[in-house]
């Protein structure tokens, strides 16, 4: 089997093997929000990171966020042009909602700085093609924050998928979703259309096909018949377990989206996402190739885990077999989120690639935007990503 690049290229190092910076990575973070704080706490384990500035819309929430996570001597900005014009940086961690990730991203780049943007690469693809060329221009990297990536189970999807025992893949099924899951509890920018931008298929959809993109070698997407809808964000019953009936009000983005894409290389996905169902799952995902099929259990994959084991279904000497691939069990830490944040300082220290990089990423973006795009429309368009 071809060498895979399977975003590990230095997670698996032992701490003896490790190369820290010797001079020590100068880290700020824009949008101080709920997953600013898994940026926070595994930026503070690593021993050559300090975390210099932060910057949040609202006023007092970088301080408070600090705070809570027990780091002082940061610089404070409600204006993240401020931030990165005063503040000496080597990268930024983009954690603001999806309509502002190009913006701060773009500004970032072109001041200079390496960027972790958070997941979704952003709302459009035109945003998406905007950040590629100033990534391009500034020879600085852009990670997108997909931490599943990392997983040795999720990894064990690409490497039997490359292994050929698949033979020739077609058809793949992919999405999940929430029976009850509105994503409400600790913030509400997830619901409203001029900070999210995309509901379910932004939130979690993004990360079912970025589990199946990642695995067939991001094959380029070319068409997409999509719809996306929203029948119960807007109604109060469903936030009834939250306590927050007043978010109907605000609710603007989709809940629900499935599409049919058709992929590079005759292959086809179909996909299906939702934030709320009458329904446990919206089924297993599935790869069918001409010699053998795999079928992962319906997983969260947003939370990079999935607890039953694969199985791949194939012929031997004319009989059908099935063969169960254990699940693999990972230590607890280094945690995902660790693995990201270390392979993102790792690409910068040694000068390589973006572990998680955009020139695969946009493919996911353009797949959001066509099903958006195809939603609105009401029948199949045509994905075009300009060369860039
Ligand atoms: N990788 C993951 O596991 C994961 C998990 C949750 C969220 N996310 C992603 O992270 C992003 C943020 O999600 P969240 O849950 O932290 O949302 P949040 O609403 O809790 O926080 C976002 C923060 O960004 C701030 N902000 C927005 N635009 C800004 C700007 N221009 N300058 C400064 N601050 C700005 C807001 O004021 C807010 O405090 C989203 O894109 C989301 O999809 C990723």
């Amino acid at each position: 089997m071809a060498n895979l690049d399977l975003n590990d290229f230095s997670t698996n190092m032992t701490e003896g093997e490790r190369q820290y910076s010797d001079k020590k990575l100068r880290i700020g973070v824009i949008g101080m929000g709920g997953i600013a704080g898994s940026h926070l706490d595994s930026y503070k384990k690593q021993p050559d990171v300090e975390i210099v500035a932060a910057c949040d819309l609202i006023e007092g929430k970088s301080e408070k966020s600090l705070e809570k996570h027990g780091i002082t001597g940061v610089k404070c900005f409600t204006d993240y042009k401020q931030m990165i014009d005063t503040v000496a940086m080597d990268a930024v961690s983009v954690c603001t909602y999806n309509r502002t990730h190009a913006e701060c991203t773009i500004y970032a780049l072109e001041h200079g700085l390496h960027v972790l943007l958070e997941k979704p690469m952003t709302v459009t693809l035109e945003e998406a093609v905007a950040i590629r060329k100033a990534e391009k221009k500034s020879g600085k990297i852009v990670s997108v924050g997909f931490q599943p990536r990392f997983d040795a189970n999720m990894q064990m999807i690409k490497k039997i998928v490359q292994s050929g025992e698949l033979g020739k893949i077609f058809y793949v099924q992919t999405g999940g979703g929430r029976r009850h899951g509105i994503p409400v509890s600790w913030s509400e920018t997830f619901i409203e259309d001029d900070k999210a931008g995309l509901g379910a298929l932004g939130d979690i959809g993004c990360y079912s096909i970025d589990m199946v993109m990642n695995a067939l070698g991001n094959p380029k997407p070319l068409r997409v018949t999509g719809v996306a809808t929203d029948y119960f964000g807007k109604t109060p019953e469903a936030y009834a377990e939250v306590g927050k009936p007043e978010c109907a009000e605000k609710f603007s983005v989709d809940d629900f989206a499935s599409a049919y894409i058709r992929l590079e290389g005759d292959i086809v996905l179909d996909f299906r996402i939702s934030w709320y169902m009458h329904l446990d799952t919206t089924g297993d995902t599935i790869i069918m190739g001409t010699k053998g099929s795999l079928r992962i259990p319906s997983t969260e994959c947003w939370n990079g885990t999935f607890n039953k084991p694969m199985t791949i279904y194939r012929d031997v000497a004319g009989r059908p077999v099935q063969t169960e691939i254990p699940l693999i069990h990972s230590p607890e830490t280094p945690t995902l989120f660790d693995k990201k944040i270390r392979s993102f300082l790792d690409a910068i220290i040694e000068g390589k690639a973006a572990p998680v990089p955009t020139d695969q990423i946009i493919y996911n973006q353009a797949i959001l935007d066509g099903i958006s795009r195809s939603s609105k429309s009401g029948h199949e368009v045509e994905i075009e990503i300009p060369e860039i």
